[in-house]
């Protein structure tokens, strides 16, 4: 069954960041993602990880990314280990050079969440196996496939649908954008002064639009931004490793919420997303979230199926 992936998705060695994938090579893997999800769900899934073990290490907390991992390789047949990073003291009990030797010569692929995305590169560097990026302060590569992967099931195709992020331009929105204008699906934002994208990334994600066609649009109006929108996302405002600055954020993003009348601005089929965990009643209500157009939960078990998909890519 190996011999079914596609060509061009052999290209793919390590996961950090999904502006290292072409963007053809991404639709490419969004389709893998969906075909291999329904032979799972046929029942039809081959074990083609037997006896091989993903090592993960967790800096910072997860369920999904956690969850995802484990339950995909526990159905391929292979075995993943999670090491806390309490243990494993990154950086501090042991130099991230010998912990990726040590990890890759008792594993056949590496999965890290960091703060620092220099450490997911570092592992990577000294790794003689793939490494995932499972979340960094910078990006969140694996949520935005899943993201692309939802998008896919729910209007048919990649390209032309315009995909609207009110909140942070953190880790999720970042990986979402240059996911977007990868595959051809216009972007737009809406945050508050001073917490939008860095200009470093708009002007890459420019150039890359130049192939795809699919512009960025960036607004401090969240109504803007929503307006005739086809999916609506949103994430926390304080992501994990920011708590210092809770308070000053909560402030800032009042007006930012994703609730009934904003989304009622897009189109009437627009879908609303989430990479969860959600602060309900902060940066989306529960009406909205629990409404008949989030599709929320589909997106977060979409995050298991796509690391299913990318684990056999990347292990087989
Ligand atoms: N969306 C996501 O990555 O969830 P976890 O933090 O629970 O893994
Ligand atoms: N932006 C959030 C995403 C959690 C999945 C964080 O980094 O905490």
């Amino acid at each position: 069954m190996s011999s079914d992936i596609p060509q061009s998705l052999r290209s793919i060695r390590h996961f950090l960041a999904i502006r290292d994938i072409d963007g053809e090579v991404l639709k490419t893997l969004v389709d893998f993602c969906i075909r291999r999800k329904a032979e799972f769900q046929r029942g039809r899934l081959k074990p083609m990880l037997q006896g091989k073990v993903l090592a993960m290490i967790f800096q910072k907390a997860s369920l999904r990314t956690r969850l995802g991992f484990e339950s995909a390789m526990a159905q391929l047949g292979g075995h993943a280990i999670n090491l806390e990073d309490t243990q494993v003291g990154l950086t501090k009990r042991e130099d991230v050079r010998d912990v990726a030797r040590v990890m890759a010569s008792m594993s056949n692929a590496i999965m890290a969440r960091v703060y620092g995305h220099q450490l997911v590169v570092e592992l990577a560097t000294y790794s003689s196996v793939p490494v995932i990026n499972g979340l960094s302060d910078w990006a969140h590569p694996c949520q935005a496939l899943a993201d692309l992967m939802t998008i896919r099931e729910r209007f048919g195709e990649l390209g032309g649908r315009t995909v609207a992020y009110v909140g942070d331009a953190n880790n999720v929105a970042r990986s979402l954008m240059t996911a977007c204008v990868k595959v051809g699906l216009p972007f737009r934002i809406a945050a508050p002064e001073g917490y939008g994208l860095d200009q470093g990334m708009i002007q890459s994600a420019r150039m890359i639009r130049g192939k795809s066609g699919a512009g960025i649009f960036e607004t401090h109006d969240p109504a803007e931004a929503v307006r005739g929108a086809d999916v609506i996302y949103t994430d926390i405002w304080t992501s994990m490793g920011q708590e210092a600055q809770q308070k000053e954020r909560d402030k800032a993003f009042v007006g930012f919420q994703v609730h009934a009348d904003l989304v009622k601005l897009a189109q009437p089929t627009a879908v609303v997303m989430h990479c969860l965990p959600a602060h309900r009643g902060q940066e989306i209500t529960d009406e909205v979230i629990d409404g008949p157009q989030s599709i929320v939960f589909q997106q977060a078990e979409n995050r298991m199926h796509s690391q299913r998909a990318l684990l056999e890519l990347l292990m087989s």
